[in-house]
């Protein structure tokens, strides 16, 4: 189905599938629309939380410990906004066996899933048969086409979920504007060549950024194998996410988000984007080295 963005892909998603006083188990840290999207589906938002010293990868069996009789989907971001991260497959297939186990939905949002560096594997749940049917893949033309504005992303899954959601979008948006969905059949009908192009840019942009971070004394950061996004920690420097941000956009003129503001793990990170030019990007970095060469 297609829908207005990704965003409604799982906005839908959430209110064909759940019930008032379900849980949905999400990352933590995550991209927080989830949150007030499960809120207003009714459900209950549960944290898992995601550990950089598993390079930012959600485990089966944190995910596991979450699980209680209300549990009715997981949320499962790869590649991960804000992390960077990209799930293996060995991890992939064991959550699938506790979707299985306890009878649940997976939302799986895929919007990066074409943005993956150093030849990195993409796997997604709706490849293993078993649990097909329980799998949800949400993507949009947001991110592989550079398409953000033009609002177009879908949902695809079992007939039987998927039937009830233009009864749910009748009454939101009636419908995606139709050209919108003629400029998204263009962007994947025609040569991908332009999506690799961009995805080598991001690789580039991706060193730049992280072998940058990495040398500032007191900031460290993973490689990210997928996504736009580098999420150093900044713990070292004994202020908050939120302080540190502020300050460098104050002082540096440099913009990065706490990454707080994705949930309690993300104290101690920022989240970087280097979907920008390479000159802009070098530019940042520079003006982070001085800021904090000067201040700490
Ligand atoms: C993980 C993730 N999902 C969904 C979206 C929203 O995508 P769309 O523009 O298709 O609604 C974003 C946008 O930042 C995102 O990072």
């Amino acid at each position: 189905m297609v829908t207005v963005g990704a965003m409604e892909a799982i906005s839908l998603s959430m209110l064909a599938t759940v019930n008032p006083g379900d849980e949905v188990i999400v990352p933590d840290p995550c991209f927080p629309n989830y949150i007030g999207q499960i809120m207003i589906a009714g459900a209950k938002p549960v944290s898992v939380p995601v550990y950089e010293e598993n390079d930012f990868n959600i485990r089966a069996e944190d995910i596991e410990k979450a699980i209680t009789p209300k549990t009715r989907a997981i949320l499962l971001n790869s590649p991960s906004n804000p992390l960077g991260s990209v799930m293996s497959r060995e991890e992939i297939v064991k959550i699938a066996e506790l979707v299985e186990k306890h009878d649940l939905i997976v939302y799986s949002d895929e919007v990066y899933d074409r943005i993956i560096f150093d030849g990195m594997e993409y796997f997604s749940m709706a490849q293993i048969l078993e649990v097909r049917d329980r799998v949800l893949i949400i993507n949009s033309f947001s991110k592989s086409y550079a398409m953000t504005g033009w609002r177009v992303g879908y949902v695809v899954g079992d007939k039987k979920i998927i039937s009830n959601m233009p009864k749910l979008q009748e009454g939101i948006v009636s419908c995606v504007p139709t050209f919108t969905q003629k400029a998204a059949i263009e962007a994947i009908s025609g040569t991908q060549e332009t999506v690799k192009q961009m995805v080598k840019d991001y690789a580039r942009r991706r060193d730049i950024v992280i072998d940058g971070l990495n040398n500032i004394p007191g900031i460290t950061c993973k490689k990210s194998p997928g996504s736009f996004y580098a999420f150093p920690n900044i713990k070292s420097f004994g202020k908050s996410s939120q302080e540190f941000a502020e300050e460098l956009v104050r002082e540096a003129g440099v913009v990065a988000v706490p990454g707080s503001a994705f949930g309690n793990m993300g104290e101690g990170y920022l989240r970087i984007v280097f979907a920008n030019s390479d000159e802009n990007l070098k530019e940042a970095i520079r003006r982070i080295a001085e800021h904090v060469k000067k201040k700490y």
